[in-house]
C-alpha cells in the first residue's frame, strides 16, 4: 500500500495534483488538478453519470446553482446546526475538532458523534488527550463552529443579502423536486443526480485531498413511497458497492459501516458508510442514507408551498421519502490512485512504477509512440488524429521507446501503440499492454475494434 507521502509526491511529479497557489507560497489545503488529474476527475464523473444516470432508468439529471436563497439553508437546518465541535489548545492555540481528537486518541474504538459539548470536553480532560501539535493537555470550552462559507450578494453588505456557498449539492435537488416531477412527468419512484462543487469551512482539513474546504460531490436523491425506503436503501447500497468493484476497488479494501440506531442522524432511519482502506487505514468514502421525508418536509414548511406528490394510481397524496448516496469526487480519486499504484521489481532488478487503474478512468487510454521520430512521425500523427476521435489519446516522441513505455505505465495508460517500419510497409502497429507488458501486432484496419475491446467499459 502506497504511503500518504509517496502518493502526494507521485501525484505532484506526474502532473495529477499540485499544491494550490504554489507560486505565492500556497494556500493551505487547496489543490489544483493538473493535466492528468483533471482528466482522471472527469473520467470519474463520466463513469458515475453513466452508471447512475445513463444506465439507470429511474434517474434524471440536474445542475442547480451554488448560490441559493439563504432560506434554503435555514430550512435544511444548516444555518442553525451545520457545525463541528471546536476546541482550542490552551498552550499552542491550535484549533481542533473535539470529536476527531477523541476518535484518534482511542483509535476509533470510541464514537463520540452524538455527545454533547460538555461530554466531549470532560472526556478530553479526564483521559488526558494531548494536543496533536504540542502534546500538552489543556482544552478550552467547546463551541459549535458553523462550517458554511458566508458572503453577500450585490453591492452592499447587509443581513438581507447574505448568501452561502453550498455545503452540499443535495438541497438544490430538494428545492427543485416539484419542478422536476412536473416537467418530466415522472412517477415516484425516481431519482435526481447532480455533480458539483461544495464548500465547507472544515476545522481540520487534511490527509492530502481527503478533507478539503472546496470539493466536488456526486449525489443522488432518490424519491420513493414511504414504507419502501429500506428496500430502495438496500438497492442503492448494493448498486454503489458493485460500481466501486467494477471499477477495480478490491473487496479487501472496502468495508461497510452500518450506523447503529443510536448513531443515526435525527432525520435518518438507516445509514451506511462505505469505507476504503486509505494509506492511514479505513475511512469514509461514500455515505448512503435513508433520509425519510425530512428535507421535503422542511422546505414545505419554510416555503409554505406544498411539495406533496399525488399518486396517479391510488390518488394518495404524500411527501416522498428519500434515499441518498453521496460521494466526493476527490475521495474517490484518492481511493483509485491508492488502489492502483504499484511498484514492481522486474527480472533485471529495476523497479517499474505502474498505475493499474481501470481503463475507463485512466487519463489516457492510448499512447501513440513513433519508434523513430524522423521516420515514423507523420504516420503516427495520422493515427493520432483517427484514434483520438474515439478514445482519450496522448502522443509521445521524446527519448527512447523503453523510457516512453515506463512513463505511460507510471500514469496508467493501458495501451501503447508503436509505429515502426512495419506500419509503413505492412500497415500494422505494435500494441503493448500496460499490466502484462506483452506486445501484439495489430492491423491498422482493425485498430478501432481492438482498442474498443480492450478499453471500453
Ligand atoms: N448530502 C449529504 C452529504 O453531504 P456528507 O456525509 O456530509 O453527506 C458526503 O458528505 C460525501 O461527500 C462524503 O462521504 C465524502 O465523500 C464527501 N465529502 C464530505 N466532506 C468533504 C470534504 N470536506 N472534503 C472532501 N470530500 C468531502
Amino acid at each position: 500500500m502506497i504511503s500518504l507521502e509517496k502518493l502526494t509526491t507521485y501525484a505532484k511529479q506526474t502532473g495529477f495534483i499540485y499544491q494550490g497557489s504554489e507560486l505565492y507560497g500556497g494556500l493551505a489545503n487547496t489543490w489544483d488538478y493538473g493535466p492528468l488529474g483533471s482528466l482522471l476527475k472527469n473520467n470519474i464523473k463520466k463513469a458515475w453519470l453513466k452508471k447512475f444516470h445513463d444506465e439507470n432508468r429511474y434517474n434524471v439529471l440536474l445542475d442547480s446553482s451554488i448560490l441559493m436563497n439563504s432560506q434554503v439553508w435555514v430550512a435544511s437546518g444548516h444555518v442553525g446546526g451545520f457545525s463541528d465541535p471546536l476546541t482550542e489548545c490552551k498552550f499552542c492555540n491550535t484549533r481542533h475538532r473535539a470529536d476527531k481528537l477523541i476518535e484518534e486518541h482511542t483509535n476509533f474504538t470510541v464514537n463520540p458523534s452524538s455527545w454533547t459539548n460538555d461530554e466531549l470536553h470532560k472526556y478530553l480532560m479526564d483521559n488526558q488527550v494531548g494536543c496533536p501539535n504540542c502534546g500538552k493537555v489543556g482544552w478550552t470550552e467547546i463551541r459549535a463552529f458553523n462550517l458554511m462559507f458566508k458572503t453577500s450578494q450585490g453591492v452592499t453588505e447587509s443581513a438581507g443579502n447574505t448568501v452561502y456557498l453550498r455545503p452540499e449539492t443535495a438541497q438544490g435537488i430538494f428545492i427543485n423536486f416539484k419542478n422536476i416531477q412536473r416537467t418530466t412527468r415522472r412517477k415516484v419512484p425516481f431519482g435526481v443526480c447532480q455533480v458539483g462543487k461544495s464548500f465547507r469551512n472544515e476545522i481540520t482539513p487534511g490527509n492530502f485531498i481527503f478533507r478539503t474546504r472546496e470539493f466536488e460531490q456526486m449525489e443522488l436523491e432518490f424519491f420513493c413511497k414511504p414504507g419502501t425506503e429500506i428496500e430502495w436503501f438496500n438497492y442503492w447500497r448494493n448498486y454503489c458497492i458493485n460500481w466501486l468493484k467494477d471499477l477495480g476497488l478490491k473487496q479487501e479494501n472496502l468495508q461497510l459501516h452500518d450506523h447503529d440506531p443510536k448513531e443515526l442522524s435525527h432525520y435518518s432511519n438507516a445509514t451506511t458508510d462505505i469505507l476504503f482502506n486509505f494509506p492511514w487505514g479505513f475511512d469514509e468514502l461514500w455515505g448512503i442514507a435513508s433520509r425519510t421525508n425530512f428535507d421535503l418536509n422542511a422546505h414545505q414548511t419554510q416555503s409554505k408551498e406544498s411539495l406533496e406528490y399525488l399518486d396517479p394510481e391510488t390518488n394518495e397524496r404524500y411527501l416522498p421519502y428519500v434515499v441518498e448516496p453521496s460521494v466526493g469526487v476527490e475521495r474517490l480519486l484518492m481511493a483509485f490512485l491508492t488502489q492502483a499504484y504499484e511498484e514492481e521489481t522486474l527480472a533485471d532488478g529495476q523497479i517499474r512504477e505502474v498505475l493499474k487503474i481501470h481503463p475507463a478512468l485512466a487519463p489516457y487510454q492510448v499512447a501513440i509512440l513513433p519508434l523513430i521520430k524522423k521516420r515514423h512521425e507523420e504516420k503516427s500523427l495520422e493515427l493520432l488524429e483517427i484514434v483520438s476521435k474515439f478514445t482519450q489519446t496522448t502522443y509521445d516522441e521524446t527519448q527512447n521507446i523503453g523510457k516512453r513505455y515506463r512513463r505511460q505505465d507510471q500514469i496508467g495508460t493501458p495501451l501503447c501503440i508503436t509505429v515502426d517500419d512495419e506500419t509503413l510497409e505492412q500497415n500494422t502497429v505494435t500494441v503493448r499492454f500496460r499490466d502484462t507488458m506483452l506486445q501484439e501486432k495489430v492491423a491498422v484496419a482493425d485498430l478501432q475494434a481492438f482498442i474498443q475491446k480492450h478499453v471500453s467499459f
